[in-house]
């Protein structure tokens, strides 16, 4: 197993520093054990043209949904022989299977703000789908979160490009260094649930660069072997047979060598999506099961009629091998051992390893402490005699573990959402758990698990020290609706979570509120004064409790923040879900936190905020530019960073830049950030390093990426409000 051992993985986390403070894509993609695409290629050619017409169609044709092993599955060649390649969900773990390890969802891996742990999941998840003999991992998944109420962003990296791009490439870096092909997706303006395969999503030119795209262009400098192509239409042109984004986009400008497939039942033409630059199609029906295909032999025909090239084939199968080649699975790759349809057949393979290690810190990491009056974390065992757990979402799931389809309770404790981009759960560690198994003897904890029983609640945490009330807001993929919802129907928390809060802080004046949920609730009860503390863990997976135990009882001290923002109220957002069959995106730049400045609109918690137990300062801005345009403009902006509280702990410094006036961009946009340890006591000098393309804006006139002249800002601080430092530069 190549997942680094946790001894080698702290020399790693410093050596790694270095690299990691420039903030810089990863464009080497021979040092992570892949070779390039240049090899891949030669590789690539030497099959490839030994194939017949039929056999390089085969490579692009998926074989049916229910008919493989895979949830999706290419036909394999014989003679010159390459083998059926499968594709298996998710952006979390495997799905369909068992003896796999689930852990912390996408938006929660982004709230950990870390760059080593964000690759080193991509790294241990990549050795599970490996072992079991998958060729593909469906993910991850960099749709930027819009409209908060949207159904999958949970599965992504939060409302801001930038922070997508870096968690995107670190998370695919991570999965093609254990020889698995990573799929970014989906590609692209797939940013709600509600008619996702009859609504087109317009956007702009310079939004899809600057936003939607700018991950995907991360991905791509990261090597990345494959790209989904989503079931929307994108400016009345289905995303999987969209020339502009395909090609034009894409190919052309970005430079993409490797394979877009479709999402599962996303194509919608044979000759259009071929000449668009669709490589492959999943699972290879026209409708999911009906066994007919635009590709297989209605290609063929495209190509003997003379509607589609012979060179466009080849390059399609090129494109699939040489990605087979870069992550070596030429080099002895393991069996297909999954069953997907058949769960029961498939042998027992045990991949996980400690992997549930990782999950635990991953997932305290990931913790984002909102509220901490009177220092009422972390817990102090030894003042406390008893503490009252409140609500349903503190225990287990009523239906039972892996009890509904996909992950679709929508009751019990919320470790991740639900849809294909889930993976079934080995065990569920809960709050209660995770909370009784720290406590200790002394602590006596009593709990009920009734969210509607407002008195009981009362009762139970009247002469309790501490009540914690949990609650959540759940959400999930089109195919499965719960309790009305796909995308949410409000930002409300459900199963009567805002009653359970306010009943309980009548009559405790120690609540911790706890929320875990997909994406911002509305809190109108957060001004009552007997709320201390509120805590946010994201979507933690199967070590859930056990992540949220460390950091209420000080174990971690919590470093998270929040990759999204949370409104006081549901009409500041700039964007919602629609039911228009045409979805303009006319907030254009004005993306989460973009559109709050701009519109001077004050967030509750704002993107990038979270809580230390420890006090950080920061001191001395500087910024310098080392290189002027021609040979390409870079600054480097340093600041020292203390740490002046009593307590070890990491501080997640942000720099933000405020273009020149003249550019037209929103005030400020996140261009750097890192996880700094510093103990008590200690200070450190740290840089950021911006390169061209981040001062770069999309100039729609000549298409062309055009860096800004004139004076910019860079603010430099803890959240998107909290600047504690400003310095200006000119280029
Ligand atoms: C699953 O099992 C059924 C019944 O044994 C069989 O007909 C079907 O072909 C199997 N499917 C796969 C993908 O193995
Ligand atoms: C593997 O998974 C199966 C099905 O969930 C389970 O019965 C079995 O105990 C697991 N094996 C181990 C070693 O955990
Ligand atoms: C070829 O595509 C057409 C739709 O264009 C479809 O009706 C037909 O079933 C396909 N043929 C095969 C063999 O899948
Ligand atoms: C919001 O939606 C959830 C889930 O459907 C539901 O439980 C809750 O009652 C709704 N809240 C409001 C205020 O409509």
């Amino acid at each position: 197993m190549a997942l680094i051992t946790r001894y080698a993985l702290l020399l790693l986390t410093a050596a790694s520093c270095a690299l990691h403070t420039l903030g810089l894509p990863t464009t080497d993609a021979a040092s992570d054990n892949t070779l390039t695409w240049d090899d891949a290629y030669t590789k690539a050619r030497s099959i490839v043209h030994r194939m017949s017409l039929e056999q390089k169609v085969g490579l692009a044709t998926g074989m049916g949904w229910e008919k493989t092993l895979c949830v999706g599955n290419t036909y394999a060649s014989t003679n010159p022989n390459f083998p059926s390649l499968c594709l298996q969900d998710s952006p979390l773990g495997i799905r369909f299977a068992d003896n796999v390890t689930a852990g912390v969802s996408g938006i929660t891996a982004a709230a950990s703000f870390d760059k080593v742990a964000i690759r080193q999941r991509g790294e241990y998840m990549a050795s599970e789908f490996k072992a079991k003999g998958v060729h593909f991992q469906l993910g991850p998944s960099v749709d930027i979160m819009r409209a908060p109420q949207s159904g999958r962003a949970w599965e992504g990296f939060g409302e801001d490009p930038w922070l997508s791009g870096v968690a995107g490439r670190e998370t695919i870096t991570g999965i093609q260094s254990q020889g698995v092909i990573a799929t970014v997706k989906h590609y692209i303006g797939n940013s709600q649930e509600t008619h996702r395969t009859t609504s087109s999503s317009n956007i702009d030119k310079r939004t899809l660069h600057e936003v939607w795209t700018w991950p995907y262009a991360r991905a791509v400098e990261a090597g990345v072997g494959a790209i989904m192509c989503s079931y929307n239409l994108v400016d009345d042109t289905y995303a999987c047979e969209n020339d502009y984004i395909l090609n034009t986009v894409l190919k052309n400008e970005m430079g993409f060598r490797g394979l877009v497939m479709s999402d599962w039942g996303a194509t919608h033409s044979t000759v259009e999506s071929a000449n668009a630059g669709l490589d492959m199609t999943m699972p290879g029906d026209i409708l999911m099961g009906d066994g007919f295909t635009y590709f297989g032999a209605n290609l063929t025909k495209a190509v003997q009629d003379g509607q589609v090239s012979d060179d466009r084939v080849t390059d399609m199968a090129l494109r699939i091998t040489a990605a087979y080649y870069k992550m070596r699975q030429d080099e002895g790759y393991p069996d297909t051992t999954l069953n997907t349809f058949n769960r029961s057949e498939a042998p027992e393979v045990l991949v996980q390893g400690d992997h549930a290690t990782f999950v635990r810190e991953i997932g305290a990491a990931g913790v984002v402490l909102l509220r901490n009056q009177d220092n009422i974390l972390p817990l102090k065992t030894s003042d406390l005699k008893k503490i009252a757990l409140i609500g349903s979402h503190a225990g287990p799931i009523p239906q039972g573990l892996n009890g509904c389809p996909d992950q679709s309770c929508g009751r019990g404790h919320l470790a991740m959402g639900w849809g294909s981009g889930t993976a079934d759960f080995p065990y569920l560690i809960t709050p209660t758990d995770g909370i009784t198994a720290r406590a200790g003897g002394n602590l006596k904890l009593v709990h009920t698990y009734d969210d509607y029983d407002l008195d009981g609640a009362r009762e139970l945490a009247a002469d309790a020290d501490i009540a914690i009330v949990f609650a959540m807001a759940d959400a999930g993929e089109e195919y499965i609706v719960v309790n009305g919802n796909n995308d949410r129907q409000n930002l409300s928390l459900w199963n009567n979570g805002d009653n359970l809060i306010q009943a309980v802080s009548e009559v405790n004046d120690n609540v911790i509120v706890v929320i875990n949920a997909v994406g911002p609730v509305l809190m109108p009860w957060i001004d009552h004064e007997n709320i201390k503390a509120v805590v946010w863990p994201g979507l933690a997976g199967q070590e859930s409790g056990n992540s949220l135990a460390d950091v209420l009882f000080g174990d971690v001290n919590p470093s998270g923040r929040l990759p999204y923002t949370i409104a006081r109220n549901k009409d500041d957002y700039g964007a919602h879900i629609s039911s228009d069959a045409e979805l303009d995106y006319s907030e254009k730049l004005l993306v989460g936190y973009k559109w709050f400045d701009a519109k001077g609109i004050d967030p509750l918690f704002e993107f990038g905020y979270g809580l230390s137990y420890t006090n950080f300062e920061y001191s001395g801005l500087s910024a310098r530019v080392t290189r002027k345009q021609g040979a390409g403009a870079q600054v480097i902006a340093s600041i020292t960073l203390s740490n002046t509280g009593d307590r070890d702990g990491a501080e997640i410094p942000q720099a933000y830049i405020a273009f020149p006036k003249s550019a037209g961009e929103p005030p400020k946009l996140l261009r750097g950030f890192q996880k700094v340890f510093l103990q008590a006591g200690e200070q450190k000098a740290i840089d950021f390093e911006f390169t061209e393309k981040e001062l770069s804006v999309w100039d729609e006139e000549s298409e062309m990426w055009k860096h800004s002249e004139g004076e910019f800002t860079v603010h430099i601080g803890a959240s998107s409000r909290d600047i504690r430092a400003s310095a200006s530069f000119i280029i």
